[in-house]
């Protein structure tokens, strides 16, 4: 092992022995304690870089039926519900942790917007913990961002029933999390983590003893999204997740190997293109600026981008 990651450790055991003993409200203590979100803040994923935003947009006004809401699944302090609901969706937040909602509504008063999105509390790894918004909604779309690497294989295949039961016929899944394969070593020092310490917001993840982020690629997607069970209408397995600047004197968010993939839930009876078209002619607010990243089609049954 080289020798800075050698010296990184003590200030790993440091951090990590503050954490909290027993699993249980970890994320609430975590949400608890935030200050400041957004950059310069405790919120390591909270990146205000518009860039990576601006693409989940794009893939729902490329796949998603607007008149259907789109839910957006650990949520956190809401920053993509806001933007999705700005944007003309009718968006619901939803986290296991009720500080994270308190924080995500106070930010969403703060802000003023004009047509606010609602935020709910639920644990997403638990049956039928999507029911009443399914009552309410019916088909709706689902974004997920930063959520399924940091569940166990079994907690995320009961999200995977939770999301296919949201979606109905119609619903399509956005699905965003980071990928890296490194040791866990490689990933801190990616993230600024070095033989002088942590950079804050990591050291904060570290101290609440938030899970140990695992990859999330192909093999975790098909895993929870089996192949005979899911279409992949896109993917991309290079694509970029942002964190919050890290490096000192640095305002460039930092950048951690992603996987961006649209899924919608293979069933005989799709509903016809008419219905399809009666579904787009509901109305939404338009918005002119143009798309972030490409598409790559993908053919069904396939996982690799063509
Ligand atoms: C890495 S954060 C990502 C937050 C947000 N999606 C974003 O990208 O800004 C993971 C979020 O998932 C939430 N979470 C973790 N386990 C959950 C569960 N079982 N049900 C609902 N939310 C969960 C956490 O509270 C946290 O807000």
């Amino acid at each position: 092992m080289p020798l800075r990651r050698v010296l990184m450790l003590p200030h790993l055991v440091w951090w990590g022995a503050r954490a909290p003993r027993g699993t249980q409200n970890r994320w609430d203590r975590y949400w608890a304690g935030v200050g400041a979100t957004g950059d310069g803040g405790d919120v390591l994923w909270d990146s205000s870089d518009p860039a990576e935003l601006e693409r989940y947009l794009e893939l729902f006004e490329r796949f998603a039926a607007p008149a259907r809401a789109v839910v957006d699944l650990g949520c956190g302090n809401g920053r993509f519900t806001r933007a999705l609901s700005r944007r003309g969706w009718r968006a619901i937040g939803v986290d296991v942790s009720d500080a994270a909602i308190a924080l995500a509504r106070a930010e969403t008063d703060r802000v003023g917007e004009v047509s606010s999105p609602r935020f709910l509390v639920a644990d997403l790894a638990a049956p039928g913990a999507l029911d009443r918004v399914r009552e309410e909604l019916g088909d709706a779309n689902v974004l997920v961002r930063g959520v399924l690497h940091v569940l166990t294989a079994e907690a995320r295949g009961q999200v995977a029933r939770n999301i296919r039961h949201l979606l109905g016929d119609r619903g399509v899944a956005v699905i965003a999390e980071t990928n890296h394969r490194g040791s866990l070593l490689s990933y801190l020092e990616s993230l600024g983590a070095g033989v002088r310490g942590l950079p804050r917001p990591l050291a904060r993840a570290i101290a609440s003893g938030l899970p140990t982020p695992r990859p999330f690629g192909q093999d975790e997607l098909e895993q929870t999204f089996p192949d005979e069970e899911w279409e992949r209408v896109h993917l991309d397995d290079a694509a970029v997740i942002h964190a919050v600047p890290m490096r000192r004197r640095s305002d460039r968010a930092e950048r951690i190997p992603g996987f961006v993939a649209v899924l919608r839930p293979r069933q005989e009876n799709r509903p016809s293109p008419s219905a399809a078209r009666a579904d787009q002619e509901q109305p939404r607010i338009p918005d002119p600026r143009s798309a972030v990243g490409e598409s790559r089609p993908v053919t069904p049954g396939q996982i690799r981008p063509t």
